[in-house]
């Protein structure tokens, strides 16, 4: 599809000046401010440091995004390929490593048969992975005690494929009327028992203790992308104790957080959300995506019941909630890879089981800062953390200084930028200026090739993976 597919907006490299990326946004009528200018060392408002209400201490505004690889074993420890991601983390500069990537609390609930899974078993390379982490950061800044570094916790719900790279054995809290249909499953496809999501509560608790141990500073309770912890919050046709009313809806939240305050205190924790979603879309004429038919849709939290606009009125309970529980941590995302994803990670080319863009994917950036705006405006008290910038490609510092210096999040964090070019943000804070040929221009590969059961990377410029007999399997799957 890239090959052929002529996009109808501009490439973000062709709007080379500050003026011509603002007519565009201008003529567009995309509201992304940013900053013409770009300041560095000190006054860099990416350098800004943070200190949390714990003490533990955040060294600049920048956030590395957890990114999975699908290259654990199958017992879900990390492997060569794991090691090297993590040490790009850790190399990037970011003093912020939010969850690394997401890390299974059971055997089932993986995404793929290769995630990394935390337990009894796995927790000496979970110690060695930490410690790498902090040698590697050590050795080439000299400096951990404001380096900030969590682990994404997961149970992958509606999609989880534990066994096989192609068969799903999704686990579901409740029939959702589009989803059921497009993965294939029956109306009365069987649903998670209360006694089961009680243990599965039970492993987060555990695997938070065992990060603990680990040296990890914090635990993300995941609640994204349609993941088990998204999924509760809109179960609004569950019956029982985790469905129905947003206090069943949030009651996977506050158990967990509550085990982990009594089995691990001291341990931070941390929410990725997402903050608004839509309804899923799907391929339609000429391959650009389209939304699914429902009316009204009533399970995209905080999306209108349109089905393509937010409405983050429930995500703001949420987010009540975490302060109630005194937690301070939080990063926004928004929608599902598996759905909607130009609304959760805005691309030129989508993955193999996408669809074109329905818009500027500049829209899609714009649309999740504004999001992430509204909610540090709201809740001060949040250290927040912004995605998707990765589209920005040129102008991500621009967009992201701008962001800072004007208090719409805390952190920019990044996600497929630092998999092509993993030093970006170092060379941000030391002004060094972006290096053209290590900007990832969203060809989807890294999304593309765990769809089709291969391990992820960014096979175009990552000149290991360019390498691997995995891009030419690849090209081919897209006829090129
Ligand atoms: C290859 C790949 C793996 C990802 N793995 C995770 C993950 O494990 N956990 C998670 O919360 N998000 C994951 N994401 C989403 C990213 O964290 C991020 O939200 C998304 O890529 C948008 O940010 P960006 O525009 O900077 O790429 C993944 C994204 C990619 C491309």
């Amino acid at each position: 599809m890239s090959g052929k597919y002529k996009p109808p907006f501009p490439r973000v490299a062709q709007l080379k000046t500050a003026e011509l990326f603002a007519q565009h946004l201008k003529k567009e009528n995309i509201q992304l401010d940013f900053d013409a200018e770009l300041t560095f060392g000190a006054d860099s408002p990416f350098g800004k440091a943070h200190t949390l209400r714990s003490g533990l201490k955040i060294g600049n505004s920048m956030c590395i995004l957890p990114m999975e690889g699908w290259d654990g074993t199958e017992d879900g420890r990390p492997t060569e390929l794991t090691r090297r991601r993590w040490r790009n983390f850790a190399l990037s500069g970011a003093k912020l490593l939010w969850g690394c990537e997401a890390v299974a609390v059971r055997p089932e609930g993986r995404a793929n048969p290769n995630q990394l899974m935390l337990n009894e078993q796995t927790f000496q390379d979970f110690v060695e992975l930490f410690e790498f982490l902090q040698t590697t950061h050590f050795e080439q800044f000299r400096d951990t005690s404001n380096l900030l570094i969590g682990l994404q916790l997961t149970h992958s719900g509606r999609f989880c494929k534990p066994n096989d790279k192609k068969k799903m054995e999704p686990r579901i809290l409740y029939p959702h009327p589009v989803l059921n249909k497009k993965f294939g499953l029956a109306e009365d496809y069987p649903l998670l028992s209360d006694a089961e999501i009680d243990s599965i509560i039970d492993d987060y608790v555990k695997a938070a203790v065992l990060a603990q141990k680990a040296g990890f500073h914090f635990v993300d309770v995941k609640h994204c992308h349609g993941y088990l912890g998204h999924e509760f919050l809109s179960a609004y046709d569950r019956e029982g104790k985790y469905g129905g009313n947003f206090e069943n809806r949030t009651r996977f939240l506050r158990d967990i957080v509550s085990g982990i305050r009594a089995a691990a205190p001291g341990l931070e924790i941390g929410v990725r959300m997402s903050i608004f979603d839509w309804v899923p879309f799907q391929k339609g004429p000429e391959e650009i995506g389209i939304p699914a038919q429902v009316h009204p849709y009533r399970y995209a939290f905080g999306g209108k019941e349109s089905g393509t606009s937010a409405d983050m009125q429930e995500s703001f309970l949420f987010l009540q909630e975490l302060e109630k529980l005194g937690i301070e941590l939080f990063c926004t995302t928004a929608g599902s890879p598996y759905y909607n994803p130009h609304i959760q990670r805005p691309a030129l080319f989508p993955p193999s089981d996408g669809y074109l863009p329905p818009e500027d994917p500049l829209c899609g950036v714009a649309r999740q800062i504004k999001a992430t705006a509204e909610i540090k405006a709201a809740f001060p008290g949040l250290y927040v953390v912004g995605s998707a910038y990765s589209y920005l490609q040129e102008w991500l510092p621009n967009v992201g200084q701008h962001v800072l210096k004007k208090g719409m999040a805390d952190s920019i964090g990044f996600g497929r930028m630092v998999l092509s070019y993993p030093d970006m943000p170092a060379d941000i804070i030391a002004g060094n200026g972006m290096k053209r040929a290590k900007i990832c221009r969203t060809f989807s590969d890294c999304t593309t090739a765990p769809r089709n059961g291969m391990i992820s990377g960014c096979y175009p410029l990552d000149p290991l993976y360019k390498k691997m007999p995995e891009y030419e399997q690849l090209k081919a799957l897209k006829g090129e």
